[in-house]
């Protein structure tokens, strides 16, 4: 299973816990905004007490820490607000130590928050990626988004991170005070955020104020939005984010999926006639990336559609349809 829906949740509302977990050293507390209960996979709003000293060492998981309030010492620098970190799998990282104290935000990608002592990288290290520090306030500007459909004038991005095989991303966002969007969005792809300042309204779960959250999986409707002072935001994806929009309140996640495939089928056939049709080849042979496994048992789209009842053997239970052919591609393929 997949991180489920959670929409809205507000960190001011709940207390920090200290984290216990072995491996890490005392004085960091955090709280539990989205955890994936099968991977471990969560993002937390996290504090370093004052005094508080960690050695070098490496996570299991992909590990992001974005720091909101205070300083960390990183390998003998001193890293403020707006400081964003990305740590490969099994990427060590400098010993830390905060005299002060920080807030932060931390996202653990791929597995439960874990510490290894050591001041080498993990044999194993994802080499793909390199570790990464950014002073995202003072060291990006902003960008008007390029992504297509764009998303109202007004709403603007700083990229932090793009998964070269995923395209997912971690960015900054910013809407500016009297932001509106009238229409409505989903995605293929999950996405989180966290409100690091300002109150935005939206149509379905109302407003998202300072400490605000979600963790919204695929296909969910958002919007119209509204925000009247402005607001600043971290953001996540766990893949290729398109904006699909509509002004159908009423459209399920289920409908979103036929709309969205519907797209696929009209704007890519060759690809969508090939995922139907090749032998079920769900999980293809990539020549660019040959040492990947592709699965999709960590997604869980809620539909599972064989209409004429005949039962197939899939290593997952993830979604694949094969009777939902969009009318408008069964024309346009024969
Ligand atoms: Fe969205």
């Amino acid at each position: 299973m997949a991180r489920p829906h959670i929409e809205p949740f507000v960190d001011r509302d709940v207390g920090f816990k200290k984290l216990l977990l072995p491996g890490f050293k005392k004085g960091i507390q955090y709280k539990m905004l989205s955890m994936d209960k099968d991977s471990g996979a969560c993002t937390m709003t996290v504090q370093y007490d004052a005094g508080f000293k960690q050695p070098p060492g490496f996570s299991y998981s992909e590990m992001e820490l974005f720091i909101m309030e205070g300083h960390l010492m990183i390998g003998g620098k001193k890293y403020g607000k707006g400081t964003y970190i990305f740590a490969p799998t099994g990427t060590a990282l400098p010993a830390m130590s905060s005299d002060e104290g920080a807030l932060g935000l931390i996202f653990y990608n791929f597995g439960p928050p874990t510490f290894q002592e050591s001041a080498d990288n993990h044999d194993a290290v994802d080499t793909s990626q390199q570790l990464k520090i950014i002073n995202s306030y003072e060291g990006l500007d902003w960008q008007v988004p390029t992504l297509f459909p764009q998303t109202a004038p007004g709403c603007l991005l700083k990229i932090l991170h793009l998964d070269p095989k995923t395209f997912g991303m971690t960015f900054l966002y910013c809407m500016t005070p009297g932001f509106w969007q009238d229409n409505i969005s989903y995605h293929d792809v999950a996405e989180e955020a966290y409100h690091i300042w300002g109150t935005s309204w939206m149509m379905q779960f109302g407003d998202l104020p300072t400490g605000g959250y979600f963790y919204r999986p695929a296909y969910i409707n958002h919007g119209c939005f509204k925000s009247d002072l402005g607001i600043l935001a971290i953001g996540r994806t766990d893949g290729d984010l398109h904006n699909y929009f509509h002004h159908d309140p009423y459209s399920s996640p289920e409908e979103n999926h036929q709309r969205a495939a519907a797209k696929l089928a009209r704007m890519k056939p060759a690809l969508y006639q090939w995922i139907l049709t090749n032998e079920h080849n769900h999980l293809p042979h990539d020549f660019e990336f040959p040492d990947d496994a592709y699965s999709t048992k960590n997604y869980d789209s809620g539909i599972h559609m064989h209409e004429d009842g005949t039962a197939h053997g899939h290593a997952s239970s993830g979604a694949h349809s094969h009777l939902n052919t969009p009318k408008v591609s069964k024309k346009k393929n024969k």
